[in-house]
């Protein structure tokens, strides 16, 4: 069966980007297919990063960093449209980091002890980030974040950013249903813990930490 062909183009007009994914589309399967990963990235990424773009041509949010638009635009009700398209094109971009073939296993040991002192296991942290993930009603996304310093588990609503709330991001998993519907249908739990046992970017979350 074809994959979806979505994502043969990441050429996009304007000061926002698509960048190319950090593995090969079908480098998650099985947990997440090449079809799910074609039309995630290749359709709904790239229209967040698209219609982000359209939304700022000509005006003064133009020439801002992506992280810069976000913050000047979270919490404005005039500027809704512009927010969730930004904050989307950013967390997509983060979550495709925050995954990697044969992920998931034991976090190096700077952010395991780390992980430790906040949630007593990784076990723990895995079980609070599941129910946090579940817990999500409706689209959004589950994240494991440092905040003044002390990792902890928090859940945002459709295309809401820890960036946007001085929360420093370490990891994410999308909850939206069109990362999973394709090769999960409504069973999130299942999704959220193959993400999680198989395919988490401890290395990634590391490297955040700074
Ligand atoms: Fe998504």
């Amino acid at each position: 069966m074809a994959t979806a062909s979505a994502s043969a183009s990441t050429s996009t007009s304007g000061p926002i980007v698509l960048p190319p994914l950090p593995w090969a589309e079908n480098a998650l399967e099985p947990v997440i297919s090449a079809n799910t990963i074609g039309f995630h990235y290749g359709k709904h990424h790239k229209t967040y990063v698209d219609t982000a773009n359209k939304m700022i041509a000509g005006t003064e949010y133009a020439n801002i960093t992506l992280e810069k638009l976000i913050g000047a635009t979270a919490g404005k009700a005039d500027k809704t449209g512009i927010f969730n398209n930004a904050a989307q094109a950013w967390n997509h971009t983060f979550y495709w980091n925050s995954l990697r073939p044969k992920g998931g296993g034991e976090p190096p040991s700077m952010l395991k002890q780390k992980i430790e002192a906040a949630f007593g296991s990784v076990d723990a942290c895995k079980k609070e980030w599941s129910a946090a993930a579940l817990a999500q009603f409706g689209s959004g996304w589950a994240w494991l974040a440092a905040d003044a310093g002390k990792l902890k588990i928090i859940k945002t609503a459709n295309a809401d950013t820890p960036i946007a709330h001085g929360v420093k991001p370490l990891l994410t998993i999308d909850v939206w249903e069109h990362a999973y519907y394709l090769d999960y249908q409504n069973k999130r739990a299942d999704y959220v813990n193959a993400v999680l046992n198989k395919l988490i970017n401890w290395d990634f979350a590391e490297k955040n930490l700074g």
